[in-house]
Parts: structure tokens; sequence; C-alpha cells
């Protein structure tokens, strides 16, 4: 979590600096801050709140004028949010940015205290900023040396921008964890934690790896070694522009990206079909490469670990391969029982999540396979696993996850198809008309987006006074009212929970009454009666109740209060097209409490500490 980005160059470093800091938003939004060379000297502007806190004062203060400088959007963990726990920070003839976790800060803090600093803030970055300004002193006015000896010193996580009071023109970062990119422009360079925040600048970047440090000035950029060696790397190229990052009309970037969903699939899946067959070659899995593995594990964190919960259902019913799906803050520290012959997949939108990295290793040492779901190109997961598919969402924005959702489903699906297939499972014929349907889910969307906005309009309005309500389901149903779930909560606040819909009567039920709304999604054929049935109980009891069922069923009116249809498709792929109502349910609840869509309080959408 937390943005840094910097500028070294020759336009008005402040307005860049801004500017790429509200793509990176989305990574933090308790406090921002900049500090720009001007006249010669370091000049830090910064304010706790939103990016717009920053630019209101600046309005008042004047902004630093220079053509080189650091800045950073900050989501709290070491002091609460605050202008003085803001950063940049500074240090003796230095100021910093950071993103990351510094573990041994208080040690580190304690031996600096010592040694006669005062620090200001609460925060682990501080101790970094005084550590280099230490370090400064014993090798004055050479910048590498000072920046080597002090991440040496640091245990835990980072991506650092730095600059130097002596080194007006120049930007230095560092990495270890933490995502950095490092922007090439014509006679101007950039530092960033992702390319979202420079693509209008330019598309061409290099990936800074654990370790390396960086060096900027007007003229070029430098990479080094941890032992201080130059480092010839490959420029990238990113594959989006600078339109798909923005707004493009909608009023947030959570209902674009829901309307993205159909040419996400279809990007996302029409590469990886050939003939009507699922084709993973390209992603090193083949038939032969997946038919022995005998346990499967999807490790991840939110709404990646609740696509995951979809492949458990569907990769069980066609592959008959047990699946246990683990929340990765829990899967590194319980001691899972994986090994050699196991498969472990890890999904993930920002590829950087600690804790799904630290699993994704985890599994490796235990001497499991590893694949990787992933939509940030050469982020740390993508990297490391053995095998990987990359989804193609395009930049997601809004701090609530749809399309990327949409697209690990889509992915999720061609996996669960290819091992079924190498597992004898299934046959060729029935892989191809899976494979069929898939294909028709992008124009299924594209339907309920067309024809069917109204009815989930209408029901957040009845929704938005809730203080709190259930999602039920069974089967593939279940799995996927767990992410409506978390997108009503994540946004519009209100209380909710998702549950089995044959456990509600194990206590559960004992919560329902006519001020507990309940959404019941009921697509799977063979499980409707039963559904049908659990629905009748909640409504006796007084529950209002919204329905998302398949547009065939014949249902009784008395089951429910509101009908929200969804156009039919094999059960099995039902759970795609039946997000969609869900997700529009929770944006417009959203918008009718008037909350910050895509930048829900307390969140951020890249979480790269533990
Ligand atoms: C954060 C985001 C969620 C996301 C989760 C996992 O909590 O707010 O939307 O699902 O991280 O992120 P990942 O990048 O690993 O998919």
């Amino acid at each position: 979590m937390c943005g840094i980005v910097g500028y070294c160059g020759y336009r008005d470093c402040s307005d860049v600096l801004v500017e790429a800091l509200t793509k990176l938003e989305y990574r933090g939004y308790d406090s921002a801050g900049i500090a720009v060379f001007e006249d010669g000297n370091i000049r830090v502007e910064k304010s706790q709140g939103r990016l717009d806190n920053l630019r209101n004062k600046m309005l008042s203060d004047g902004k630093p004028e220079g053509t080189t400088g650091i800045g950073h959007t900050r989501w709290a963990t070491h002091g609460k949010p605050s202008d003085v726990n803001s950063h940049p920070h500074s240090g003796e003839k230095v100021a910093i940015v950071h993103n990351g976790i510094i573990e041994n800060y208080k040690e580190l803090k304690d031996l600096l205290i010592e040694k006669g600093q005062k620090f200001l803030s609460d925060t682990d970055t501080e101790v970094v900023a005084k550590l280099l300004g230490f370090y400064y002193k014993k090798s004055p006015m050479n910048p590498l040396e000072t920046i080597k000896n002090t991440v040496a010193r640091l245990e835990g996580s980072y991506a650092l921008g730095i600059v130097f009071e002596d080194f007006p023109d120049m930007i230095y970062a560092a990495r270890k964890e933490s995502p950095l990119i490092v922007g090439v422009g014509k006679d101007e360079f950039f530092i960033a934690s992702d390319v979202t925040a420079i693509i209008n600048y330019t598309k061409d970047y290099y990936l800074i790896e654990h370790g390396e440090i960086v060096e900027i000035s007007k003229d070029g950029v430098n990479i080094y070694d941890e032992h201080g060696d130059k480092k010839v790397k490959t420029l990238l190229t990113a594959d989006w522009d600078a339109e798909a990052a923005k707004k493009g009309g909608y009023p947030h970037f959570m209902i674009k990206e829901i309307h993205e969903q159909p040419d996400s699939i279809n990007t996302t899946i029409r590469p990886r079909i050939s003939n009507g067959m699922p084709n993973l070659e390209e992603c090193q899995i083949t038939l032969d490469k997946i038919k022995d593995f005998k346990k499967i594990f999807i490790v991840a964190c939110g709404t990646a670990m609740h696509a995951g919960m979809v492949g458990k259902y569907v990769i069980e019913k066609l592959a008959r391969v047990p699946v246990v799906v683990d929340i990765a803050s829990e899967f590194r520290y319980r001691e899972p029982i994986v090994e050699e012959g196991d498969l472990v997949i890890i999904i993930s939108q920002s590829g950087e999540t600690a804790d799904s990295l630290a699993a994704l290793r985890l599994s490796k040492e235990l001497g499991a396979k590893t694949l990787g779901i992933v939509n940030a190109k050469g982020s740390s997961i993508a990297r490391e696993a053995d095998m990987l598919i990359y989804t193609h969402a395009g930049p997601e924005i809004a701090v609530a996850s749809t399309k990327a959702y949409i697209v690990q489903l889509s992915v999720m699906y061609l996996f669960a198809f290819e091992l079924a297939l190498a597992k004898g499972k299934i046959t060729e014929e029935e892989c191809c008309t899976l494979t069929q349907h898939l294909e028709l889910t992008p124009s299924i969307i594209h339907r309920i987006l067309s024809e069917n906005l109204s009815m989930p309009q209408f029901v957040a309005t009845k929704l938005a006074a809730a203080d709190s309500l259930l999602y039920i389901g069974r089967g593939l149903d279940y799995a996927l009212s767990m992410e409506g779930s978390l997108k009503l909560k994540e946004i519009s606040y209100i209380h909710s929970e998702a549950y089995a819909a044959g456990e509600l009567k194990h206590g559960t039920i004992s919560l329902i009454t006519d001020n507990m709304p309940v959404i019941a999604v009921a697509t799977q054929e063979k499980l409707l009666e039963k559904t049908i049935s659990n629905i009748k109980e909640v409504k006796a009891r007084g529950a209002m109740v919204i329905l998302v069922a398949r547009e065939d069923f014949k249902i009784d009116h008395e089951a429910y209060d509101y009908l929200i249809t969804v156009p039919k498709i094999d059960d099995v792929l039902m759970p795609i097209p039946a997000a969609v109502p869900l997700q529009l349910i929770a944006y417009y609840a959203a918008v009718q409490r008037g909350n910050d869509v895509d930048k829900p309080r307390n969140l951020a959408k890249s979480v790269t500490v533990e």
C-alpha cells in the first residue's frame, strides 16, 4: 500500500507529481505529500487526507516550483493519519517517500535516539530518513554509498524514493519487496509504484527488482545491484494507454470497470482457446503437466480468494480433484499440509499482495508446483510462480474489484476444463461445449448491462437504509454470494454476511426480522427447490427478499419481494453473469448513500503489508 512517485525532467514537477499521485490514490489516501527542489533547496508540502487537501494547501501556500522531486500517497500503518505522519519524511540533507514496512524500525529508532536524533513522527519511514542522513554524514557527497549502507540495515519491505539536498537534479530509489518501476520518457524520467501513475507521459519502463538501487538525472538512468555494480535491463512497454486509466464519461471507475467486463473476458480467454478448446500452452500449462496433481490449494486474499471459491466448486465438480481454498494470511501461518505433487494456485490482481506472495514462496519451499493467476504484468507473484496465467483486465482503478474478479473466474474455468480433460473426467466434446459456453459469457454480460440495470438500481434504493443484510445461496451460488457480500460491505458500508442457505437454520436465522433484508442467489437448477425452501423460511420470518435467479426458472411469486433475472447459460458458468447484478447492487447502494465509491474508507487496493 502507499504509492510513491518521482520525477526528473523539464516539466513543472509539482504538477506532474500530483497528477501521478491521482493515479496511485487507489493504494491509499490517508495523506499525500511531495518534496521538490526549489532554488536548490528541498521544499516539502504535505497534508493529511485526500490528495485534494494537498492541492488546496498548495493553492493557498503556492506550489513548489522546480523540475525534480518525489511524491507519496499514504495508507497509514505506523502512526495515525496526520500531517506530521505524512510523507515525505526528512533526515539531514535528505527527504524520502516510502511504500512498505520497516520491521526493525523500533530497534533502529532507539539506536538513532541514543545518538541524539530527534523524531517528529510515529512512522517507520522517518527512521529510514534519519538513517540515510546518518550514513550520508559518514559518506558525504556519496548518495549511492549512503543508500547501500542504509538499506543494509533495513528489515522488511520498501520501495523508496529519495532526494539529497546536495544533488538537486537527481532522484534515487531502492526496492525490496514493494513494487517499483522507472519510467523512461524523452529527456524525462520517473519512478512510480506502478505504470498507471506515469502512463500519461510514457509507456516505457524498467521493472526494478529486489535489492536494486536506481539513480536518475535529467540525462539518464543508472540501475545498480546490491553490490553497487551497474545492471543492463530490458526496457518494457505497457500494453495499454492513458485512456484505459480514465473514467471515460462514467461517474465512477467502478461502474466503468463493470461495463468493461465483456471486453476483459474476451481479451483474457480468446488467446487461450484454439479450435474451440482451452489451450494454455503459452502459460506453460499442458495436459501432461497437470494430469498428475492429486490435491490443489487455491490461496489468495479478498476478492481473489472469492474467485478461488468458485474455482473450487468448478474444479471439484468437473475434474474431481480435491481443492482447499485458503485465505493467504491464514495459510502461511497454519503449517499447511502441502507436499510435492500438489498444486498451489495463487490468485492476485496486483501480484504484490504480501500474504499471497508469502504463500507462494512457502508453497515452493514445501515442494509444490505453483500457478499464478495475476493481472499486473511483471509483478512479484507473476515472476515467481512456476506457471502463470495473466488475466487481461487492464488497469483496475476502483478499489473494489469487479473486472479483475470476472477475469479471474474466466481463467479458473479454462483451467478447470483443461484439468478435467487431462484427468479424463470429461470428453473432448464436453470440454468443447463448456468452452463454447464460456465464450458466450461476454455477450450475456453485455445483455445484462444494456437491459437489466434498472432493477439492481431500484433494489439498491430499498437497501440503502439497511444496517445489515444477508446473502444466501447454495453451491456455486454460495461461492458467488461471498463476493456479492464483500462488494456491498466494501463500498456501501452496510454490514452483510454470506451464508450457505442450508446452514441458516443452524443459528443465523435468529437474526431474521423485517429489518434484515436477504439477497438470495438461485442459479443452480439441481439446487433450486432446496434454495427456494430456504428463501421461504426467511420470507416467512419477515425478511425482505431480493432474489437473483436464472431467467427461465419458474419461481413462486410469494418467495420473493423483488426479482432480478440473469440470462441462462450452463449452470456451472452461472457465477459469471450472476456476479454482475450483485456488483450493481453494491455500486448503486454506495452511490445512494453518498459514499466515495472508488475510494472506500480505510481500504487500499494493493496490500503489500501483512
Ligand atoms: C485488497 C483489495 C481487494 C483485493 C485484495 C487482494 O484487500 O482491497 O479488493 O481483493 O486486496 O488483492 P490482490 O491484488 O492480491 O488480488
